[in-house]
């Protein structure tokens, strides 16, 4: 295991933003989780880190960070049509999914380049063109900081939410692996109906998973800000989901407000009402909103945590003001 005191965590997260950390500690095997609960760690404060690409952290963190470098990738089950594969969750994600392609299995190919770890996507429920992490989770392992024991939950047990689970509520709880169930090729299905995605792959004979790789790298680097050029962390805000009575409000006084119907109402994507706003490339400071993404705010060179969550507050007030819903972040906020 490695340990740094007083460490930076510039290059650890994707805002850009100078922090530090008391303790940073890098974990190679999970029996040095114990060794951590052993030298009282996890009594107080104590953040798990990814690649830092969901976080906003506002101060230097006067407690330890604790990162996975596990980064094993295995078959662990096989069926004709099904294989089990258990990744560590250090695992950086989109390498994950390049794997899972070169090795013919179907099932995460549309999350292609969402930055951060395997460990990071139960938590988060990632999701993009129409595919969330729940859809292929099957188990994931998970060390309990309070009572020092490893637990596996199965995907059903994990409360998956949209961008949400049981492991943004239990906090003791740490990810060390996930069981991902893909599908071999032929068996598997291709989700195209997501925005352009089958516009992108138009005049393809045969569409391979490697093609859908590519038409989604190709979408996120033409409206998403690659993290190792602006700082930001991806959508900041959720999209709201508005009951029934309040969507037909807002379409009496707005015909053309883009939703999607879901379970419980409407969701309204954040980044239309961010538009209306005026906000769109807008800067306060060095804290921005990204021109070809809304939903994203970035980090212009120079800001400080405190700048971001300014321009949170202000786009929040416009939001509410005009068409009274209320915007949550998505980023995760460490104050
Ligand atoms: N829109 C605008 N103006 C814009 C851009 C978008 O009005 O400049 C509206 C349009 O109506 C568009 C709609 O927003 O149809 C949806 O836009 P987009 O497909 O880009 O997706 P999103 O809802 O803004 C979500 C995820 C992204 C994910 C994309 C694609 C959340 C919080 N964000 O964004 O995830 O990549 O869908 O599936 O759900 C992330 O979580 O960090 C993230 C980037």
């Amino acid at each position: 295991m490695k340990h740094y005191q007083n460490y930076s965590l510039l290059s650890h997260n994707t805002f850009g933003f100078s922090v530090s950390c008391s303790d940073f500690y890098q974990y190679e095997k999970k029996e040095e989780l114990e060794q951590l609960y052993k030298e009282g760690i996890f009594q107080g404060n104590w953040l798990p880190i990814g690649d830092g690409s969901n976080l906003l952290i506002k101060n230097d963190l006067n407690y330890p960070v604790i990162q996975s470098d596990i980064k094993t990738i295995e078959i662990i089950e096989e069926t004709e049509k099904k294989c089990l594969v258990k990744a560590g969750a250090g695992v950086v994600w989109d390498e994950f999914v390049q794997w899972t392609i070169s090795h013919q299995l179907g099932g995460v190919e549309n999350l292609s380049l969402i930055p951060g770890r395997v460990g990071a996507s139960p938590v988060q429920n990632i999701g993009a063109y129409g595919v969330e992490a729940k859809d292929v989770i099957r188990r994931v392992e998970v060390y309990d900081t309070k009572e020092n024991i490893f637990k596996t939950l199965e995907g059903t047990d994990c409360a998956f939410e949209y961008r949400g689970s049981v492991f943004k509520k239990e906090k003791q709880l740490i990810v060390v692996s996930v069981t991902y169930e893909l599908t071999k090729a032929p068996y598997y299905e291709l989700k195209l109906d997501y925005g352009n995605v089958r516009e992108v792959l138009q005049g393809l004979d045969t569409i391979s998973l490697q093609d859908v790789r590519n038409a989604i790298v190709d979408i996120r680097m033409s409206k998403l800000p690659l993290p190792s050029e602006i700082g930001s962390a991806g959508s900041f805000f959720k999209n709201p989901v508005v009951s029934k009575a309040e969507f037909e409000r807002l379409q009496r006084s707005y015909p053309t407000i883009p939703f999607y119907e879901v379970a419980d109402g409407y969701k309204i994507p954040a980044a239309w009402l961010i538009s209306q706003c005026g906000w769109k490339g807008k800067n306060i400071g060095a804290a921005g909103v990204y021109e070809k993404q809304p939903l994203i705010l970035v980090n212009r060179g120079g800001a400080k945590g405190e700048d971001l969550l300014f321009l949170m507050k202000q786009i929040q007030l416009s939001v509410k003001d005009q068409f009274a819903i209320q915007l949550h972040p998505e980023v995760c906020l460490i104050q």
